[in-house]
């Protein structure tokens, strides 16, 4: 088994045995994108969406089918989980682009505006210099009623993860793992331009759902 393949079966067991709930997390991101979508004018185009770090969408596929969206775009730095990506949304209900790339990078690229970014269990790999970074560009790319989901695990203010949220979470985390201090982060976002609301917390006080909109 060559390295990719060995660190994905690692994130597969912990995804399979629920170990970072994200059962939850992805029924607390249909609730959201549904509220959302539920609030929305008709005649509102059909919205597009991007998914930045969206990994093999083991989770995520069964939501993102039954939702009217006008097109699907999953971003990841590693190749190949796209090809898992695209088989796991087959067949697709709506256009979709597999993309290999940086979300950072995509954030501070020109583009048109997006009405739903999602991110889940990714930001977290950059510093917070580059998650405010990521939230300005973000700002940029979004449209002026859209949405961005950003599931992840988050810390405390002031406190790293204990060594119990440690080994029950995320054993598979590295060092290079940065999650962002709570508040820290609301206060960053807000100077970037965004609405904060956590929409779901999960029961180790590490994973959770933050609904940002445009302020
Ligand atoms: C823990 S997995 C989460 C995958 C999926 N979103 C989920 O919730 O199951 C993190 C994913 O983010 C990707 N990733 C990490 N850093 C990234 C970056 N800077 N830009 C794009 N993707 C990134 C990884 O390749 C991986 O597929």
């Amino acid at each position: 088994m060559d390295f990719f393949s060995q660190q994905w079966a690692t994130y597969r067991a912990v995804v399979s045995h629920d170990l970072m709930e994200h059962r939850a997390v992805a029924q607390a991101t249909a609730n959201a994108l549904e509220g959302w979508l539920a609030q929305r004018s008709a005649s509102a185009p059909p919205p597009e969406m991007v998914d930045l770090g969206c990994g093999d969408l083991a989770l995520l596929a069964p939501v993102l089918r039954r939702l009217p969206l006008g097109s699907y775009t999953g971003l990841d730095l590693t190749a190949a989980v796209l090809p898992l990506a695209e088989k796991a949304l087959s067949p697709m209900p709506y256009p979709c682009t597999w993309q290999e790339g940086n979300l950072l990078a995509w954030s501070q690229s020109e583009g048109p505006p997006v009405a739903i970014l999602h991110s889940a269990f990714a930001i977290h790999h950059l510093s917070d210099a580059e998650k405010t970074t990521f939230l300005r560009g973000a700002r940029q790319r979004i449209t002026a009623d859209g949405l961005l989901l950003w599931a992840d695990v988050f810390r405390e203010p002031g406190e790293g993860l204990t060594a119990e949220q440690q080994s029950q979470v995320i054993d598979h985390l590295s060092s290079f793992d940065i999650p962002a201090e709570r508040g820290a982060m609301e206060t960053l976002a807000a100077a970037a331009g965004w609405h904060w609301r956590w929409a779901w917390q999960g029961q180790h006080q590490a994973e959770a759902l933050a609904v940002l909109t445009p302020a």
